[in-house]
């Protein structure tokens, strides 16, 4: 809902901010770029858009959770509260998110990960879909994907 683009914004800032500094090293200038876009007006534009689907983990009537994927499957934000890490906030957020982009006809997942979160994808199933990519002042990304809806 619209109305949880402010909360969802604040929970994503706080873990990229909080949980991500071995992506960032709490640099200003990469945390800067990292955070530019996350605001809550854009934040009601993602999860407004017909393209997407967006999703919240709520914990006692509080945001600890955002995921947003497009229709095609490709995941672009996945962010859990840094009050609420390792409770699996993220693993529910991902199946929910495979199961949406199943029922969209969806049969490959992809996104790309931080260095923070390589070992959680890679526990869920995800394996490298290239070379890791440059983004900003020494952050990479790693390309990763995965195959949904056959069975192993
Ligand atoms: C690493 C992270 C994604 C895990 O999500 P979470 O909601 O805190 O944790 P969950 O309980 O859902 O998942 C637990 C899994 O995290 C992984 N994990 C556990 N400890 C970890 C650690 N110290 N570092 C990285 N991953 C770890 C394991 O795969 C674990 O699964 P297992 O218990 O089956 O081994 C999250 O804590 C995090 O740091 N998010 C930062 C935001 C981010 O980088 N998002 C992705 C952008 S692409």
């Amino acid at each position: 809902m619209t109305s949880d683009a402010a909360a969802a914004c604040d929970v994503v800032r706080r873990s990229i901010i909080e949980l991500c500094a071995e992506d960032h090293r709490d640099d200003p200038g990469i945390l800067q770029w990292w955070l530019e876009n996350k605001t809550a007006a854009n934040f009601e534009l993602w999860i407004a858009s017909q393209r997407n689907v967006a999703l919240v983990v709520e914990r006692e009537g509080q945001i600890v959770g955002f995921g947003l994927m497009d229709l095609k499957g490709v995941i672009a934000l996945m962010y859990v509260s840094p009050d609420a890490r390792f409770c699996g906030v993220s693993k529910a957020l991902l199946s929910a998110l495979e199961d949406a982009a199943l029922a969209a006809g969806v049969r490959e997942m992809k996104l790309e990960s931080s260095n923070t979160a390589l070992r959680f994808y890679r526990s869920a199933g995800y394996i490298p879909d290239g070379e890791p990519r440059h983004e900003y002042c020494g952050t990479f990304c790693h390309p990763m994907s995965r195959q949904i809806g056959r069975s192993a």
